[in-house]
């Protein structure tokens, strides 16, 4: 499989394929997701053969045994896309406000449109935001969860640290992410599937710099163990991992882990 990115960004067929190494890989990140907005539901559930419909349901429900048992009123999905997560969570926590928060354009518009008619949308609110500089007063939210967008931000200590600044001191992070399998077998097998089967049905959709941007991106997530460290360090305590599907994804949960004495002052 290629690895090098070409200069500008874009994939020899035209679609646009990041590379973190460039001041501008934000920027490009955000015209990647711009691209396969029309597509990224239908290519999710193709490409991960339908576990997705598993991960994100698996994960609030993970979600709801960790946390301790405050109502769970608003709730905040960072990076939130077509707003899978986002309407799922309002569907599992019917008291709770829950807002998705994304800063590609494209995305925000089609979270819109598919909560449009559904149940939850008195609930659920969409806007544009980065996940480095969150909108949002300190100590917001009970929860501040994303799915599957670590591995595409720049600095992920800076995102982590304002993910804990906007929760409230006894709110819960949750993170979900692809990460490797840690069975030597299993893990053959994915990366057939993840480095070689998604780039070729990429290819096959016009959009080739994606899908190989997306094993590549993989590869700068910390590992289980240092992402577990990172979490403590940032500030964040009860930090636990819980894997899916033999370890193909991963939820992180923690508590904010902030003092109600610091947090009056915050
Ligand atoms: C792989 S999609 C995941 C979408 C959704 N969470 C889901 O479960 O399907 C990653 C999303 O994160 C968003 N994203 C990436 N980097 C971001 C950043 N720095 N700030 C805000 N959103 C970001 C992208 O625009 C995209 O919609």
């Amino acid at each position: 499989m290629a690895t090098a990115a070409t200069a500008d960004g874009v994939a020899p067929d035209g679609s646009p394929y990041p590379d973190r190494r460039r001041p501008t890989f934000e920027r490009e990140v955000r015209a990647m997701f711009t691209h396969i907005a029309v597509r990224y539901d239908w290519f999710d559930h193709v490409a991960s053969a339908g576990n997705d419909y598993l991960w994100r349901p698996r994960a609030l429900w993970d979600l709801d045994r960790f946390h301790d048992g405050h109502p769970l009123r608003r709730i905040l999905d960072v990076g939130c896309g077509t707003g899978d997560l986002t309407v799922l969570a309002a569907r599992r926590f019917p008291r709770a406000e829950v807002f998705g928060a994304d800063f590609t354009g494209a995305m925000v518009a089609r979270a819109e449109a598919r909560t449009v008619r559904d149940g939850v949308r008195p609930r659920v609110r969409y806007g544009r935001a980065s996940a480095l500089h969150l909108p949002f007063r300190s100590g917001t939210f009970d929860v501040a969860m994303s799915a599957f967008v670590a591995r595409n931000l720049p600095n992920l200590r800076t995102a982590f640290g304002e993910l804990r600044r906007v929760l409230a001191p006894t709110g819960t992070l949750l993170t979900l992410e692809i990460t490797e399998p840690p069975s030597p077998v299993i893990n053959r097998l994915f990366h057939a599937h993840f480095d070689r089967v998604v780039p070729w049905l990429g290819a096959a959709v016009h959009s080739a710099g994606p899908y190989r941007y997306l094993p590549e991106s993989l590869k700068f997530l910390p590992d289980h163990d240092a992402m577990l460290a990172l979490l403590h360090d940032v500030g964040f305590e009860r930090v636990e991992a819980r894997r899916q599907s033999m370890g193909i994804v991963t939820s992180y949960l923690a508590g904010a882990g902030i003092p109600e004495s610091r947090a009056r002052h915050r």
